[in-house]
């Protein structure tokens, strides 16, 4: 470490996009499971009912509502990675090819999943509004995939949310292609400007033909411990994935759900979101003008709310020489590259680097982003 940095030099953590421990209420959750396990403790602790299980009753009661869906298209599953799994395990069992595209760069643990299942996973350009949609109607034209994966709301890597006018477009080549569209929405309700343009499920209602999964997770507006994803899509969906869970796990934790619909019903989550926005909207600030300040125009856009923002940072060394560099330098970052899909990249003579602000304070995001720069101007 140089001499600059040393004085003020605790790792700045550009690393990982877990909730911070003030975002998640802890004792409001424990009082909640507490009641339940005094008022009904024999059905907790009881296996759930078997035979086209597709959750807690509640909980998809309270998740309907909360999304104004019919609670019968609602699927529980163990977090939203799971959801990811028992979907790529249904769309890519018979699918002829096993192409899927996704945004580039992309959830990097989706990729992995969506890969075990035999998918081969292709990168379509993400740019400041969405998909590069040029490049995915070529690529459509080309070879229908078995899924489209998108991350449309503030986009794990990048920020990024898809624009109204290309949700619409997407939705339409749907139907037209013959695609299903997998929408992926952990950080939508974390919103700090702006208004949400329309969830592409919602879109897909309207359109005759097209085919959206919708994959929800409390793990950013409640509690990630307690593993409640969902999946919501045409009835048939839920019923082909209580098929496959309960040839392996049967089903998740009744208590955890029981816990989840609980905090629904008695307003916690709603109550938790805007607490999460508040605290998270000034770092979110902090962190939009640091990047601006420090290193310039480089953000692949500004976003408005969830955990991200990156860059496309131009270096002179190569991706693990500069990673190499920076973590010397007391900054600790996750590999840009390995959120590109196998067949894409970030722009040549550029590094991506994810950097989550949710858990930093304004100063500590600013030093992080300060000591980048620094790096990034050194001669190789
Ligand atoms: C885009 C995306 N999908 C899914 C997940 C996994 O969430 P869960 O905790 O619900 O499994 C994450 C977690 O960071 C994510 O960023």
């Amino acid at each position: 470490m140089t001499a600059a940095t040393s004085a003020s030099s605790a790792t700045v953590h550009f690393s990982r996009g877990i909730p911070p421990l003030e975002a998640i209420p802890s004792a409001a959750i424990a009082e909640l499971t507490g009641s339940i396990l005094a008022s009904e403790p024999d059905r907790v602790f009881q296996y759930a009912p078997i035979g086209h299980h597709t959750g807690d009753r509640e909980l998809r009661d309270q998740l309907g509502l909360f999304h104004t869906v019919d609670p019968d298209r609602v699927f529980v599953t163990n977090g939203s990675l799971q959801a990811l799994d028992l979907l790529a395990a249904h769309l890519l069992k018979d699918a002829p090819g096993k192409k899927v595209l996704a945004e580039a760069p992309t959830y990097d643990r989706a990729v992995q999943i969506f890969e075990r299942h035999g998918g081969q996973v292709s990168g379509i350009p993400l740019r400041h509004d969405g998909l590069d949609l040029d490049v995915l109607r070529e690529r459509l034209q080309a070879e229908v995939p078995a899924f489209v994966y998108v991350i449309p709301d503030f986009q794990n890597p990048a920020g990024v949310t898809t624009s109204e006018e290309k949700r619409r477009e997407l939705v339409r080549l749907s139907a037209e292609f013959g695609f299903t569209i997998l929408e992926d929405i952990p950080y939508r309700e974390l919103r700090f400007a702006g208004t949400a343009p329309t969830l592409l499920g919602e879109l897909a209602d309207s359109v005759d033909g097209a085919r959206v999964l919708t994959i929800g997770s409390l793990s950013k507006v409640l509690s990630p411990g307690l593993r409640v994803g969902y999946v919501i899509g045409a009835p048939g969906t839920p019923r082909a994935l209580a098929a496959l869970a309960e040839s392996t796990y049967l089903s998740p934790a009744p208590l955890l759900q029981a816990v989840a619909a609980r905090a629904f019903a008695s307003g916690l989550v709603r109550r938790n979101i805007d607490e999460v926005r508040d605290l998270l909207r000034p770092r979110h600030d902090a962190a939009v003008e640091a990047v601006r300040k420090s290193l310039g125009d480089v953000a692949l856009c500004v976003p408005e709310g969830g955990y991200y923002i990156s860059v496309h940072l131009p270096v002179r060394s190569p991706e693990e020489k500069f990673l190499a560099a920076a973590a010397d330098e007391g900054i600790a970052l996750t590999r840009g590259s390995a959120f590109y899909p196998a067949d894409s990249a970030p722009p040549s003579g550029t590094v991506f680097l994810r950097l989550p602000f949710q858990a930093l304070g304004g100063e500590e995001f600013a030093e992080g982003v300060a000591r980048l720069a620094a790096v990034a101007q050194r001669p190789e």
